[in-house]
């Protein structure tokens, strides 16, 4: 969560995949992303899927994927600008009507690490698949 003053300026949420198709020790899932229209277009939905793609990346995901309603174009845009893509796969989301979602993918770049000098080469990280299920919300300030 992006709070300003008492302002909550945008809310993120991401967690393991739900997918039965995919695999879910590598695949990381961007659960929902809100910025207040007032924010729009001022680069903090940006700044949040990288901080959550860097998130997924520690923790050893190599794809993201997300839902999106077909007829949200304005989430569309901003997820394709972000380098997310069409993976074919739809589903039908009942919301009293029927409304139809389409799933973006993403391959994750993997992280380029100098070991530390004298740093163990054994890994002692949570290995992937390890995220947690519930909401993982993080805290921080608009500037
Ligand atoms: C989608 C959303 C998260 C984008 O957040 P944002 O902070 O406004 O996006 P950014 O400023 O980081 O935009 C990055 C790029 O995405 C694209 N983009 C973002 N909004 C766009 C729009 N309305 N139309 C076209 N492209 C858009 C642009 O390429 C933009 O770069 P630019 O501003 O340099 O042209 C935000 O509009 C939002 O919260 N929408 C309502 C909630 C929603 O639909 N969430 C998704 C649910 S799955």
């Amino acid at each position: 969560m992006v709070e300003l003053g008492e302002e909550i300026v945008a809310l993120l949420t991401i967690g393991a995949a739900r997918d039965s198709d995919l695999d879910l020790s590598r695949t990381a899932e961007i659960w929902g992303i809100y910025i207040s229209p007032k924010y729009w277009r001022r680069r903090i939905g940006t700044t949040l899927v990288e901080e959550a793609e860097g998130i997924f990346k520690s923790r050893g995901f190599k794809n993201a994927v997300l839902w999106v309603l077909e007829g949200n174009q304005q989430a569309r845009r901003f997820y394709e600008a972000m380098g997310f893509a069409l993976d074919g796969e739809s589903k039908t989301i009942d919301w009293g009507a029927p409304l139809k979602a389409v799933r973006y993918r993403k391959a994750l770049q993997p992280v380029e690490q100098e070991p530390a000098p004298g740093a163990s080469t054994g890994c002692d990280a949570p290995g992937p698949g390890w995220l947690p299920k519930p909401l993982l919300a993080r805290n921080s300030s608009a500037e």
